[in-house]
This record gives structure tokens, C-alpha cells and sequence, in this order.
């Protein structure tokens, strides 16, 4: 393809040239030089959009950002890859962005948050990248994955404790936002500062509200804590193996770089969790699928990466030199937007959206080339044990509201479901420390029938403390409580393959 003739530079008018569009006009979500705005009553359906900007201009489009910053987005699947697997072309530090350098963007632009550089291994390339990712996968080899599993199971069975015997809950709140920081903060080495407080602040630091700067604050002083304490008391966690690192990070890299797992492990792991266990409950054929053994839960994981990565945009990859991507002339200090969400549906590697992709995992969720995210078999493990833990102890679990009634909360670079209220048959708590017994078995799980009462969620905030020192700790079911693994509902008998092999994971811990 002929590259474009026009180039960011071309459309680079300020907003106040452009003429307004009276209401109604089809040009409305058109800036300066008719490109359309990512942003705005618009771009509500980023999806629709982008399927739009496919179809005007392939594979890389010309859009513009808020305050009509001009950016390119990549939507397809092979570009996209190019972009991040050529490091001589495309960087990810965000200093040689022309908008930036010449002062068209102001410092209080709303998504200043999303590009603005830092001394961490996102931004860095070359031989400073290879130092600090290095410490980053470093510490992360350390990680031992069957008591991670062990671990993510035993916190599944705490959380679950928590709201079983009330039998309704968000799910997103009471679940998939706990279950990452959770396990993330053992990992680290500071399960004593895992609570619905550090839960709480670091969803209000993503959401960006004006408590979101204190709310940072809070979970860095956190990480403060932790890197001074294992400077003089080491343990084996990933903090210390990062402190003890040959790279020899310096107090701040370590914390900023704890700041960086933390965070990113948090928000993608939630958001996958939540759409996973969405799609589950409102999509019949998945659930079908799931329940039929013709679908595992790490297949279902994998499905959900390609069809909503939790990250579905980052901004962003900057262009080092003169070059072309997808028929488009791009400029060295153009910037360009990583189109993981529509990478993932570009009709050339899936011409048919409805077919299953079985476990592929050629998908963008976690990028690609020298960032890919070093952390994806840890988020993984997370969502695959967590779900598969939920499921076998709430078999019964209904969505509990008209699937239109749920909400998104969404941004440029991801979407995040903002409650999954469920109902299931109340039941008491386990002991997340015993051992199961091979009887009663564990439930087979019934088809989960998909009722939508279209009633509004009332689900009451849990402000319970939640301070353990370990998981176990907190969750003892109580004297005479059942000990036992729940007695299967009375439910017709079903055949599914792979009990004995659940019932041995589960019996291993993994
Ligand atoms: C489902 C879960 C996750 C998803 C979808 C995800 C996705 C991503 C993506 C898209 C990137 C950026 C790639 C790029 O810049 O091209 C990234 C980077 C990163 N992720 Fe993840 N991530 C997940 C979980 C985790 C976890 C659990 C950790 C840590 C334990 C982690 C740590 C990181 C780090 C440190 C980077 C920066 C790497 C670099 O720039 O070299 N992520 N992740």
C-alpha cells in the first residue's frame, strides 16, 4: 500500500481553528482536519470506532487524543507486533514526542498519567532496560508457582468465606478487585498491609478522583516500608530478591519498580477476572462449553485475553525515525497508540469473531518485543486457580441482575466492570486450612443457570476488617461450622471429565 499522503504533522491545528459542527451533524467526533476524536460522546464505543478507522484506513489510523493531541492508532494484529518487536524504530520513551517537545501538550493534559516518563523499566530501552527489567524478572524467577497456586487457592476459599453464607455479592467487589492485591502483596512480602484499604486506594488511584494523589501516597508509603525493611531484613520474597539483585537498584527504583508490579499486576488481573467470570455468567454457549469439559478455564482465560484484554490500548510507542506502518507515512516524534483491542479482532487473523480460539495465545493482551509483560504466568495463575476455586465452591452461582443493568467504568486504555452481583445458595464457611476429604466430593458444577431478575444491586459495602497476617489466619470456619468440602446440591448427577484430576489438584494445592 501507497503510504498516506498526509502526515500528523499536517492535521496538527489547534482546536480553536477548527470549525464547530451544529449539534446533530455527522461531524460531530470530528476534530481539526476531519480526524476522528478517540475521545468524547463519540468514542463511547471505542470498539465501533476503531472498526470505523479500520475500515477508512486500514491497518494504522490518524486520530486524535483529548485537547485534540494527533496521535496514530495501530489496529492491526501484524503491525502492532511490528511496532513493538522494532525497538530501532519504536520506543516507549515518551520524551521524544513531538506534541510533548514543543509544548502543544499542557502538563494538567487528562492523560498525562498514561505517557508521562519515568525512571522505570516501562519507559526505559537499550541497556538501561535489559538493568532494571532484568532485576524485575530476576526477583519474578525466584517465585515458587505451586505455592502460588497453593496460595491463590487458600485466599479464594478467605474471600469466598467472607460472603458465602449471605448468598449474593459483587463479585467485583468482593472478588476479582481482592483476590490480585491479595495475592500480590505475599508475593512482594507484605501480606500484614493487605485490607479493604489498600484495596480501596489503589481503585481510586486508577480512577483518578481527587482523593487519587492521597491515595497513591498510601500505598507508596506501603513500598517505602517494605523496601527499608528488607534492606535489613531480608526474606525470601520478590522484594528482597529485588533488593539483592546484582543490578543494584537504587532505594527509589525499587520502590517504583514495587509500585509498577503492583499496580499493573492489580488492575489487569482484576479486570480479567471480572470479565472471565462476566462472561461465564451471560453467555450460555461459554458456559456451556465450560461445563460440557469442552472448554477449560484456562481456554476461557485465553478466550477472554483475545475478546476484552484487560489492557486495551497503551499509550504509547514513539516513532525514533522517519518510517512507514501499515501504507502510513510516520514521522520521527510521531506518537501511536498500541492497539491491543483492536489488534485482537483484526479480521485478518479472525475473520470469524464467534469462533473459539481453543488456548491460542498468539493474542496482544500482554504486548510483545522487549516489554512484554514479564509478569503474564503470575496474572495467569491468578485468574486460572482464583476462577476454578470460585466455580467448585459456589457450583450454583446466578447473575443476579438484567446483564444491560451492568456497568462499565472506561478509559483509553481500559474498560473496567464496575459490579458482578451474583446469588447462589447460601452456605457456611470452610476451613481454608484443612485438607479436603475425598467425600463428599466436591460439587459438580451444574449448568449455571442464567437468570436475570432485574433486580438492583444492593450489595452492602464489606468494611469488616481484613488484616491477616496470614490467609489462614483469617479464615477458620467457625466451632461445629462444616469442615468438609460443600456437600454437592442436590442436583441431577452429571458426567464431566477431569474430577479426579480436580479433586487431586485441589488435594495438592496447586
Ligand atoms: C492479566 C494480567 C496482565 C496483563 C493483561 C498484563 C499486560 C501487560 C502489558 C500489555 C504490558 C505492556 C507491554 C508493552 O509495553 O508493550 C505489561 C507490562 C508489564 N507488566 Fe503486565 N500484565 C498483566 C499482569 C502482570 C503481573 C501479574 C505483573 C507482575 C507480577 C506484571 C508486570 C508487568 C511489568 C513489570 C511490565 C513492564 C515490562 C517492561 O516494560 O519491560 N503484569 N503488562
Amino acid at each position: 500500500m501507497t503510504p498516506e499522503s498526509h502526515s500528523l504533522t499536517d492535521m496538527d491545528l489547534t482546536a480553536a481553528d477548527a470549525p464547530v459542527p451544529p449539534p446533530g451533524c455527522p461531524a460531530h467526533g470530528l476534530g481539526p482536519g476531519g480526524v476522528r476524536r478517540l475521545y468524547g460522546p463519540e468514542a463511547e464505543d471505542l470498539g465501533a470506532l476503531y472498526e470505523e478507522l479500520r475500515a477508512e484506513h486500514g491497518a494504522v489510523a490518524p486520530v486524535l487524543i483529548h485537547d485534540d493531541v494527533p496521535m496514530w492508532v495501530v489496529l492491526g494484529h501484524s503491525e502492532n507486533l511490528h511496532m513493538v518487536r522494532s525497538p530501532s524504530q519504536f520506543t516507549r520513551d515518551s520524551r521524544t514526542w513531538t506534541p510533548l517537545n514543543s509544548g502543544r501538550i499542557k502538563p494538567d493534559h487528562p492523560l498525562t498519567p498514561h505517557f508521562a516518563w519515568q525512571p522505570i523499566c516501562s519507559y526505559a530501552e537499550g541497556d538501561e532496560h535489559l538493568r532494571l527489567r532484568g532485576a524485575v524478572t530476576g526477583a519474578m524467577s525466584t517465585i515458587d508457582y505451586r505455592g502460588l497456586r497453593r496460595y491463590i487457592n487458600r485466599t479464594t476459599q478467605a474471600l469466598v468465606n467472607r460472603f458465602c453464607e449471605e448468598g449474593r455479592a459483587d463479585l467485583v467487589g468482593r472478588f476479582a478487585d481482592h483476590l490480585p492485591m491479595a495475592v500480590m502483596c505475599e508475593v512482594l512480602g507484605m501480606a500484614d498491609e493487605y485490607n479493604d484499604r489498600i484495596v480501596h486506594a489503589a481503585r481510586d488511584m486508577l480512577k483518578g478522583t481527587e482523593t487519587a494523589i492521597a491515595s497513591n501516597q498510601y500505598i507508596v508509603d506501603a513500598l517505602t516500608r517494605l523496601t527499608a525493611r528488607r534492606r535489613t531484613q531480608p526474606e525470601d520474597d520478590f522484594t528482597t530478591h529485588l533488593v539483592n539483585h546484582p543490578a543494584r537498584l537504587t532505594d527509589d527504583e525499587i520502590r517504583e519498580h514495587l509500585r509498577l508490579v503492583l499496580i499493573a499486576a492489580y488492575e489487569a488481573t482484576a479486570n480479567l477476572i471480572a470479565n472471565v467470570l462476566r462472561v461465564i455468567l451471560t453467555d450460555p454457549r461459554f458456559r456451556a462449553q465450560l461445563n460440557g469439559g469442552q472448554m477449560t478455564v484456562p481456554e476461557a482465560v485465553e478466550q477472554s485475553l483475545w475478546d476484552e484484554p484487560p489492557f486495551s490500548s497503551i499509550l504509547g510507542y514513539f516513532a525514533k525515525q522517519d518510517t512507514e506502518l501499515g501504507g502510513q507515512r510516520i514521522r520521527k516524534g510521531d506518537g501511536l497508540l498500541f492497539g491491543i483491542a483492536p489488534g485482537n479482532v483484526d479480521p485478518r487473523v479472525r475473520p470469524d469473531l464467534s469462533a473459539g480460539m481453543q488456548g491460542n495465545r498468539s493474542h496482544l493482551a500482554f504486548g510483545g518485543g522487549p516489554h512484554e509483560c514479564p509478569g503474564q504466568d503470575i496474572g495467569r495463575a491468578i485468574a486460572d486457580t482464583g476462577i476454578d476455586a470460585l466455580l467448585t465452591r459456589l457450583p450454583d452461582i446466578q447473575l443476579d441482575c438484567a446483564e444491560d443493568e451492568l456497568r462499565w467504568t472506561a478509559s483509553i486504555a481500559s474498560r473496567h466492570l464496575v459490579e458482578l452481583p451474583v446469588r447462589f445458595e447460601p452456605r457456611p464457611p470452610q476451613d481454608v486450612r484443612q485438607r479436603p476429604a475425598l467425600r463428599p466430593l466436591p460439587a459438580q458444577r451444574p449448568g449455571w443457570l442464567i437468570t436475570t431478575t432485574g433486580r438492583q444491586s444492593t450489595e452492602p459495602v464489606d468494611d469488616r476488617p481484613f488484616t491477616p497476617d496470614t490467609v489462614a489466619a483469617w479464615s477458620v470456619a467457625p466451632e461445629g461450622a462444616a469442615r468438609t468440602l460443600p456437600v454437592p446440591p442436590a442436583a441431577a448427577p452429571q458426567r464431566r471429565p477431569g474430577l479426579w484430576r480436580r479433586v487431586l489438584r485441589w488435594w495438592r494445592g496447586d
